[in-house]
């Protein structure tokens, strides 16, 4: 260990107290700690925060003056598009899955602070029917996807699923695919790579100690995502695949279409390098980013980072200006992401996310905060954008596409039950649509907006779940469904509808 050296590099940028507990530590600890101090580069990450931390007002103040809506001319609609246009893209994205042209990458590196759970995201189980976790439900998807393309096709296309973890998520996601056989999917075909992490700072430029001989780290943000493909190489193995494109994802959206075959069709059919889905924005205030120009320049400004104002602003006809609301649902080319990998991550700047950051008080015991006391530095997935030369957007129907899980029970939004409840009345829809009734307990049958009535009186929820297996977006179900009168609970596998306690 050569200390005097690492006392001067942190003397130099201003952090020596990294070092205040030393004398008190075991030599082992002394040891980690050193370790730890000296993994961090410390000109670069003083230089992130100087950077994030002037940017962040500049940035804000120049883009609302400058932001505007996207182009009628990139968009497309998938509740304005005719069901013969829908379904030729349905069929051209399932082409390009047969060819193996398609990935699924999946953001899963984020610590889940707002749901509050000890274990990835992903392996959340919102209470469905038949108990199935996010990570099911979407290598699920992908399983009956390739089914559809190979059956439209006679080709047996894989689509490799990318997944994005950090040190938060890994183990326990690799672990939790393991023990569940990858869910029917080749092992091989799901790849696993690990974000870095980013030491977390005060408001001043200190950097944070976890513990006395600990550093505290973040992930760094799903815009870590470039810096991380770059690292793990993940580049080299798409091309070794043949894949030409992909979409990228946020791992809480239960109703997320992985791989979607109208998104990728569209996006294809349009030359685009890069696109993304949105779905309307409902309100100013809404956490969710909107997709935009600024000075002419695809962007997303972040919910945390547009001005009230600007999030207020409203169309002749009412409508939200700014009213493309992110999903986090992108499509990318393999040569766009290369072309970020090798030329423009190092130019994304941080973003500032201020934070309750346990730390180390003087006397040695740690702190949880109530108030943010510190700052972790991301950056978004959605900043390179601007470097896109012809992009595309879809808006989707939210009912039919997000429905976020972010916060634990008994929160106002975005929690297991809204999840649950999204999932099962689009899968109600599904069953109707093939032509499927439902009857309550007393034998009179359901409306088609269900409500609450005398036999359902503590929920609106009608526990059809249709399997991932059966149907992917609502398809093929009419040889099971039609003219049948059903009582929930249900379940719909392939080839039957079950009663859940018999699964
Ligand atoms: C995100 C979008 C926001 C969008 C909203 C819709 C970003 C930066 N913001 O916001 O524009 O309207 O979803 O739900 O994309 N993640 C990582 N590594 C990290 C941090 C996050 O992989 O270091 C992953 C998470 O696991 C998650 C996704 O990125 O899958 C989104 O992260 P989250 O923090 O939930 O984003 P939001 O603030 O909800």
């Amino acid at each position: 260990m050569d200390l005097a050296s690492l006392r001067k590099g942190l003397e130099q940028h201003r952090q020596s107290h990294l070092l205040q507990f030393w004398d008190d530590l075991s030599s082992e600890n002394q040891k980690e700690l050193y370790d730890d101090l000296s993994s961090i580069d410390l000109d670069r990450v003083c230089q992130y925060f100087g950077k994030a931390t002037t940017g962040l007002s500049e940035a804000q103040t120049k883009s609302d003056e400058r932001l505007e809506p996207v182009p009628e001319k990139v968009c497309g609609s998938t509740s304005r598009m005719s069901s013969d246009e829908h379904k030729q893209l349905f069929d051209s994205g399932l082409r390009l899955i047969a060819e193996g042209k398609v990935a699924a990458l999946l953001l899963a590196g984020g610590q889940g602070t707002r749901l509050g759970v000890p274990y990835p995201k992903g392996m959340y189980n919102v209470q469905l029917p038949s108990g199935k976790t996010l990570y099911q439900l979407q290598a699920e998807r992908l399983l009956k996807l390739q089914e559809l393309a190979f059956k439209l096709t006679n080709r047996h296309g894989v689509i490799p699923w990318y997944i994005m973890t950090s040190e938060h998520t890994k183990d326990k996601t690799v672990k939790f695919f393991q023990e569940h056989s990858y869910f029917g999917l080749e092992a091989d075909n799901v790849i696993v790579f690990e974000q870095h992490m980013l030491p977390c700072f005060t408001f001043e430029g200190q950097i944070i100690l976890a513990g006395k001989h600990k550093v505290a780290r973040a992930p760094d943000g799903n815009g870590g995502l470039y810096s991380a493909l770059g690292s793990a190489d993940v580049i080299a193995d798409m091309r070794r695949r043949g894949v030409e494109c992909m979409h990228a994802y946020c791992v809480d959206n239960i109703l997320v279409k992985m791989a979607d075959p109208v998104f990728v069709g569209f996006c294809h059919q349009r030359s685009a390098d890069c696109g993304a889905k949105v779905v309307e924005k409902a309100f100013p205030t809404e956490a969710v980013g909107v997709v935009c120009q600024v000075d002419g320049h695809y962007e997303v400004v972040e919910y945390s980072e547009i001005a009230l104002k600007t999030a207020e602003l409203r169309r002749e006809d009412g409508r939200l200006t700014f009213n493309a609301g992110n999903i986090c649902n992108h499509y990318f080319t393999t040569d766009f992401i290369e072309s970020i990998v090798t030329e423009h991550d190092s130019s994304l700047q941080h973003h500032v996310a201020k934070k309750k950051i346990p730390f180390v008080s003087d006397d040695g015991s740690i702190t949880t905060p109530t108030t943010p006391n510190g700052i972790k530095m991301e950056k978004f997935v959605f900043d390179v954008f601007q470097f896109s030369k012809q992009f595309a957007v879809l808006e989707v129907l939210r009912e039919d596409e997000f429905a976020p899980l972010k916060n634990g029970p008994g929160a106002a939004k975005d929690t297991p039950a809204t999840c649950r409840s999204s999932l099962l009345n689009q899968h109600y829809r599904w069953v109707l649509a093939a032509g499927g009734k439902f009857m309550d307990s007393e034998g009179s049958v359901l409306p088609l907006i269900p409500a609450r009535s005398s036999s359902m009186p503590h929920t609106t929820d009608i526990d059809c779940e249709v399997s991932p297996m059966a149907s992917y977006a609502g398809e093929g179900l009419e040889e099971l469904c039609a003219n049948q009168v059903l009582t929930a609970p249900i379940q719909v596998v392939p080839g039957k509808i079950i009663k859940p306690e018999c699964s």
